[in-house]
């Protein structure tokens, strides 16, 4: 299965509000390409992980690319799993200091996915959680 990774600055904060309605049209879209993953946010940064059929992945990164609504993007990986991880297309987001840490919301996503996936993505939120916790 095709995979892609990058993470992002939100070009200003966003509300989990705004967020959850940025990843249910995302899910439209998604549906209907085959294309399943997670988007990660907290205030300061987004990590996606999206994974399908390697054109159409692709196709969907290029558009995520010229959205004005994050910059800074850095591409961490293409690559290949060994099967799809995700079950669905899934949200973990953090904007509020006293919701629960990033970590502990992405560890009940990544319940099925592969070790080195599930490392990278909780590696991520920890380093995410220790910024918060300045
Ligand atoms: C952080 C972030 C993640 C996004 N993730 C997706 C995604 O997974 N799939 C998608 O189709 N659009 C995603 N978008 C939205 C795209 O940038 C773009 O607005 C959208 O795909 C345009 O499609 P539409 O014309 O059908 O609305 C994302 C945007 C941002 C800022």
């Amino acid at each position: 299965m095709y995979c892609l990774v990058y993470i992002s600055s939100p070009t200003r904060e966003m509300s989990d509000h705004e967020v959850h309605d940025l990843w249910r049209r995302a899910k439209i879209n998604n549906d209907r390409d085959g294309i399943t993953g997670i988007l990660i946010h907290d205030r300061g940064r987004y990590l996606q992980y999206l994974e399908g059929d390697e054109a159409k992945v692709e196709a969907t990164f290029a558009r995520i690319s010229m959205d004005p609504k994050h910059r800074a993007i850095i591409r961490v990986h293409g690559g290949t799993t060994s099967r799809r991880q995700f079950p669905g297309w899934a949200l973990a987001s953090k904007s509020n200091p006293g919701d629960r840490s990033l970590r502990d919301s992405v560890e009940r996503l990544v319940q099925g996915c592969d070790r080195e996936v599930a490392e990278e993505l909780l590696k991520f939120a920890e380093a995410r959680d220790r910024v918060a916790a300045g």
